[in-house]
């Protein structure tokens, strides 16, 4: 073929290559949409458009993150028994008129993440048509005051709205009056810094009402007698004065996190309000008596409360008095303030002053709290009168302090006699308390009978470096404890003894300085376990076949494991959680390498193992060079035997066989 026709052919086949072309690389086919009889999922599909001929017994669709830019009367006219749309994350702007009309039995419409800060009045008139939407969801749509307004009109059964992450400054009269029927309203992360009075008092079904993440300086009565739920934290709040409300309030939960307060809300007198969060604000003391607010009047209004955050904030002392009111409080979270003393003020019985002596007085002043959370103060010792307190006690957080622990008296007598003194603490006699931590404490010994007749099933003694555990301090614990932490401690295997701890199932002891899993610890029926970061290079045998028992989680990377002693390995290797990220160490004279230590490689290279190799190979060698001789032999007697004929001519060239002969003699012999 000459130049000229391939060049003709090249041009008349063009058109054709071309046209196959762009079939081979048409861009991978969307996935079809996900159907079942009555609802359709085209999430994250990549349409622009609303999906045509769809059926019309669908009464779910979601089409959220596409790209569907506009909603037009034709999309939705076959829709007649849609309950359900989601269009969230689209770039949703226009709306007509009609296009919502159809939607009769439309209940839940989620337009979250779409861009209807646009085309407002027009788009506001096709939701005129939602008579029976009860949730609506346009949160993150760029809306302000007036857009807002324009999209309720009209809802008359909404229940539940989100308007989350919008841009609404304030909350004017009348906002709501289109959406009487409202029981949870979401206005979070947007800028409010007004609620101008009554915007919310239309609203008499309101349960809900999350506030969270806006400007909000101030809070007076709302009127809102049946709010279950107000979530307020992250504001602005300097103050919160509800007592100027006479009508009972159902407030169950009050989030008042992350503000600016400076003293204890004040609450309607009748309320129920079980859970309030005040952390993260700027609290100083409990009551302020210029205030005309006494311990009592506090008392009185959170007589319901069982759950009390008061976590970072700036409190000085324990508030007593306040709390010896409140007799439903379980949880208590004094967290990271600043309380360095417990020079407890107990309530004081006028009619007999002086310190409290009497068992029955003291009974009626005990505080009703389980869970008591002091971590992160200055506390260095906890009186024995202030646990007194605290008989219902079952969980204490005492992390991140600097407590100073008492020493036992005649402990090795068996006896646990406490001196009951005001200058140290101790753990004994706490009928409930389960748990119990100690964790970053700076504690160094810890002493016998520091927790006689206190039944602790978990204790956390993490990140007290250098602590010595001596095996009676934790004497009384045996059959109770069942989780232990010692992490962070740098303990040395001598600082380190158990008594039989017959229940302990958890332990961690990583971030020590361990050599040897201590052989105390064998008593207990160990379920996890962690060995991180110690300084272990290998387990004994016997130690590991104890575990075994009852292992089921142990973690033990970060020690200088030896390659050569993984005996441990293989009778515990099942239970290893962290095996891929564990190494090994090899080392002999100069020569060293780490490996992980289930790799084909651990091993290799260990001095027993190469003696193996270096005996198999000697071995090998003296077989085979022994079974060549012995073959040349057996051949050249067979020639002398068997050939005698050919004898003349063969010999010239067998000539120096008797020699190599007389070598596999001096090798074999
Ligand atoms: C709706 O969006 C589609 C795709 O972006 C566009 O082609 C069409 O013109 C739009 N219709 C209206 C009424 O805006
Ligand atoms: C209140 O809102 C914040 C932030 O939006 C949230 O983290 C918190 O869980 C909410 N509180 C309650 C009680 O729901
Ligand atoms: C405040 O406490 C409540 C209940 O105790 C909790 O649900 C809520 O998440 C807390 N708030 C924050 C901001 O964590
Ligand atoms: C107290 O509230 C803070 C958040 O505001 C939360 O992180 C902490 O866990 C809460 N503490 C308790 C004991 O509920
Ligand atoms: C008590 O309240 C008064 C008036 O609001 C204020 O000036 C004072 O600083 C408060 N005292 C404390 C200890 O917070
Ligand atoms: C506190 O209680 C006393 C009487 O018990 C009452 O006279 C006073 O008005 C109360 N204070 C407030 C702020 O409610
Ligand atoms: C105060 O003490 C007296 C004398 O011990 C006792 O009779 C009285 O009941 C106590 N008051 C209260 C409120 O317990
Ligand atoms: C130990 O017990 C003995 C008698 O039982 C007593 O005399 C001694 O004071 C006690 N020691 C301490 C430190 O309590």
């Amino acid at each position: 073929m000459g130049f000229l026709q391939v060049h003709l052919l090249f041009w008349v086949l063009l058109p054709a290559f071309l046209r196959a072309w762009p079939r081979q690389m048409e861009t991978p086919k969307l996935l079809p949409c996900w159907k079942t009889w009555i609802s359709v999922s085209c999430r994250g599909r990549g349409l622009t458009t609303f999906p045509q001929g769809l059926s019309y017994e669908i009464k779910r669709i979601d089409l959220s993150h596409n790209a569907i830019s506009n909603l037009t009367d034709y999309d939705t006219s076959a829709l007649e028994q849609l309950e359900q749309l989601d269009l969230s994350y689209n770039h949703l702007r226009s709306l007509s008129g009609g296009a919502l009309g159809h939607l009769a039995h439309l209940r839940s419409l989620i337009l979250a993440g779409n861009q209807l800060h646009q085309d407002h009045f027009s788009n506001g008139n096709a939701f005129l048509s939602l008579v029976s939407l009860a949730a609506l969801d346009v949160s993150a749509n760029g809306l302000d005051n007036q857009m807002v307004a324009s999209y309720l009109h009209h809802l008359p059964v909404l229940e539940w709205l989100d308007l989350s992450g919008n841009h609404l400054t304030c909350l004017a009269n009348g906002i709501f009056q289109g959406v009487p029927r409202l029981r949870e309203l979401h206005l979070r992360r947007n800028s409010l810094v007004e609620i101008e009075e009554g915007a919310l008092s239309q609203l008499r079904a309101l349960e809900v009402l999350d506030l969270s993440m806006n400007s909000l300086h101030c809070i007076t009565g709302f009127g809102l007698a049946q709010l279950r739920v107000l979530n307020l934290s992250y504001n602005a709040l300097e103050s919160f004065d509800g007592a100027g409300e006479e009508a009972p309030c159902h407030l169950h939960i009050l989030d008042l996190s992350h503000n600016q307060l400076n003293a204890l809300p004040l609450l309607p007198r009748r309320n129920r309000l079980r859970y309030l969060n005040l952390s993260h604000n700027a609290i100083t003391t409990a009551t302020n008596e210029s205030q005309n607010v006494t311990p009592q009047n506090v008392s009185q209004s959170f007589a319901k409360l069982m759950d009390l955050n008061l976590s970072r904030n700036r409190l000085g002392s324990f508030p007593v008095a306040l709390l010896h009111g409140l007799a439903s409080l379980r949880a208590l979270s004094l967290a990271r303030n600043c309380l360095s003393d417990f020079a407890v003020e107990l309530p004081t019985n006028h009619s007999s002053p002086g310190p409290i002596a009497d068992r029955a007085w003291q009974k009626q002043t005990s505080l009703s709290v389980r869970m008591l959370d002091l971590q992160g103060n200055s506390i260095s010792h906890l009186p024995p009168r202030f646990l007194d307190l605290l008989p219902d006690l079952e969980v204490m957080d005492l992390g991140l302090n600097r407590i100073q622990l008492c020493q036992a008296r005649n402990s090795s007598k068996g006896e646990c006699l406490h001196a009951k003194t005001e200058d140290c603490t101790t753990f004994h006699c706490l009928p409930h308390l389960r748990h119990l931590s100690l964790r970053g404490n700076n504690l160094r010994l810890v002493h016998g009978c520091l927790f006689h007749q206190t039944p602790l099933a978990s204790l956390d003694l993490s990140e007290n470096q250098g602590l010595v555990l001596p095996s009676y301090a934790l004497e009384g614990l045996e059959a109770s404890l069942q989780e232990l932490s010692l992490r962070g401690n740098r303990m040395k295997t001598a600082s380190l003894n158990f008594p039989c701890l017959v229940s302990l199932s958890i332990l961690d002891m990583s971030g020590n300085d361990l050599s040897a899993i201590p052989p105390s610890l064998l008593c207990s029926p160990l379920e996890k376990l962690d060995i991180q970061g110690n300084q272990l290079e290998s387990i004994e045998e016997a130690a590991a076949k104890q575990l075994r028992r009852s292992l089921r989680a142990l973690s033990v990377a970060g020690n200088p494991f030896s390659c050569c002693e993984r005996k441990w390995l293989q009778i515990l290797g099942t239970s290893v959680l962290d095996l891929g990220e564990t190494l090994c160490y090899y080392r002999n004279g100069d020569e060293s390498f780490t490996t992980q230590i289930s790799g084909k490689q651990a091993g290799q290279l260990c001095p027993r193992n190469a003696y193996k190799v270096y005996l198999a190979v000697t071995a090998f060698l003296v077989c085979t060079v022994g079974l060549l001789c012995a073959s040349v032999r057996w051949f050249l007697k067979r020639a002398k035997t068997c050939m005698p004929l050919c004898l003349g001519s063969l010999r010239n060239k067998v000539e120096p066989a008797p020699s190599p002969s007389k070598e596999a003699n001096s090798t074999i012999l």
